[in-house]
């Protein structure tokens, strides 16, 4: 089985001397002003959580958008912070963008072009030349910062995301002898999906600039080969291998996931107890059952259709009322997209409609906590709840399902899983819900409420063993063992 320690091994004897570079559009950790006081926050994003563990064990340099108020603050001359700041581990490079080019690269092609493509929801992408532009130019800034970083050194370029989708072409343009490898963290849509983008060759060129391109699932490394065989390529489907213009690109599945011996052994600390009592204090929690959702408020999650379902479930089994409460937790993101404010606004409208109508006294439902928590309490809420709803409409992997696995040492717990996630791919004992069918969800709700314990353990024993096995140190080793492969300096 792969750990923190055998990854230090792999690394070790597969790099040896090259450098490891990670790069991102988010950073692992954000300063923000808080009063007069510098805080250091940890941003509710999967690619964060999935890659921070990965280089606290190797070391090596993160460089991503320096996105915080007081990010300028905290660097030394090169931009440079030492992190996790209580612990140093390795280097976080910060890159400055403007507003300008924060809105047309990251709000705009990023986000509302990009995002809203990759992922079925039925949220119509927009497509404008400046945002496109943009997008161009600040690819090319982080190409420019990562040439630095590495010189003339032997090095990997680890390239993150949908954020960067050019950056391995132009890296390579830089340093021809740099092996990059790119891992999507998104779905990848069919052909007939990405054609609508008017830039689609200029982003497939980009990403054929990767020795290596890693997806979630096959299903994605299928798309992606159909989408590269509507131009002028040459796709071998036995291999997984494209060749554009005489260079060639590997295509993989890599299932991402989380640091399961860090979580299981945080979720059984001391602190953790001590915050769930707190909490059931603030919260005025009796002995309810407790549902939970945790989620960055992205209309992608599925946030509304679980609510309703909630409320159907409430509808339909009066005799549960005032005995469950369902803990809805999520930071705003992106709110200065209006699809975002909408979400935002949908959520409040639920939230007070369900508690209107099915409260009474003390008892409210829904409980609403929109606001940045702590490690402790996210883990305390995953420790209190009974079951935990992942309803996203579509989700690459979906990282909030197997944190909440790994935290359940008392093996206990129901998961109620999307099946339009890349999770659902591994969890087979969750319980699969349809977020689209509202009257099967809230049957699902019941369900997981009254399962009984020997089957809960059953499931979640299960669930515990396969994320322990694929853990995120697995994921690493697999990805730097490909390209360790790949290397020109042999
Ligand atoms: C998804 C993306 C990540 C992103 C995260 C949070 O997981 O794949 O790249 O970091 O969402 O979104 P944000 O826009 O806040 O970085």
């Amino acid at each position: 089985m792969a750990t923190k320690e055998t990854l230090q091994q792999t690394v070790r004897e597969l790099l040896g001397d090259r450098l490891l570079v990670v790069v991102s559009n988010r950073e692992p950790y954000i300063h923000t002003f808080s009063g007069d006081t510098i805080e250091c926050q940890v941003p509710p994003s999967g690619l964060t959580t999935a890659l921070d563990p990965v280089l606290r064990a190797c070391g090596g340099t993160w460089i991503a958008h320096g996105s915080g108020d007081a990010d300028r603050q905290t660097v030394d001359g090169q931009d440079r912070v030492a992190v996790p700041p209580d612990q140093p581990r390795y280097s976080l490079r910060r890159v400055w963008l403007s507003k300008e080019q924060e809105e047309g690269y990251y709000y705009g092609f990023a986000n509302q072009a990009l995002w809203p493509l990759c992922h079925i929801s039925y949220v119509r992408p927009v497509f404008e030349e400046r945002h496109w532009e943009t997008y161009r130019a600040v690819n090319e800034i982080f190409a420019d910062a990562l040439a630095a970083e590495i010189g003339d050194q032997k090095a990997f370029a680890f390239i993150q995301d949908y954020h960067l989708a050019l950056l391995p072409q132009l890296v390579k343009q830089r340093l021809p002898n740099v092996v990059t490898a790119q891992f999507w963290h998104i779905p990848w849509p069919n052909p007939e999906v990405f054609r609508i983008c008017p830039w689609k060759e200029d982003i497939l060129d980009g990403l054929l600039g990767n020795d290596l391109l890693g997806f979630h699932v096959r299903y994605h490394c299928n798309n992606f080969l159909e989408t590269v065989n509507t131009i002028e390529a040459k796709v071998d489907y036995d291999r997984y291998e494209v060749t554009r213009r005489g260079r060639k690109s590997a295509v993989r599945p890599f299932p991402i996931s989380v640091d399961y011996d860090e979580i299981d052994a945080t979720a059984r600390s001391q602190d953790v107890k001590t915050e769930m009592e707190r909490l059931r204090h603030e919260l005025g929690l009796d002995d309810e059952i407790v549902g939970l959702g945790l989620d960055r408020l992205d209309y992608t999650k599925g946030i509304p259709e679980r609510l309703l379902a909630f409320g159907r479930f409430l509808n339909q089994n009066p005799k549960y009322r005032g005995k469950v409460v369902f803990i809805q937790a999520g930071v705003p993101s992106r709110t200065h997209i209006g699809e975002y404010k909408r979400l935002n606004d949908q959520i409040d409208d639920l939230v007070e409609e369900l508690n209107w109508r099915y409260g009474s006294g003390r008892w409210k439902p829904v409980i609403y906590l929109r606001q940045h928590l702590s490690p402790t309490t996210l883990m305390a809420l995953r420790r209190l709840a009974r079951f935990a709803a992942v309803s996203s409409l579509h989700d690459g992997m979906n990282l909030v399902a197997k944190e909440f696995v790994a935290s359940r040492f008392d093996e206990d717990g129901v998961l109620l899983l999307s099946p339009f996630t890349g999770a659902a791919r591994e969890l087979t004992d969750a319980l699969l819900v349809n977020p689209y069918a509202t009257d099967h969800f809230a049957q699902a709700i019941r369900f997981a409420i009254e399962m009984p314990r020997a089957e809960r353990r059953r499931r979640m024993g299960r669930m515990r063993r396969v994320v322990q096995e694929n853990s995120i140190y697995k994921w690493a080793a697999d990805i730097i063992t490909f390209l360790a492969r790949l290397s020109p300096w042999e």
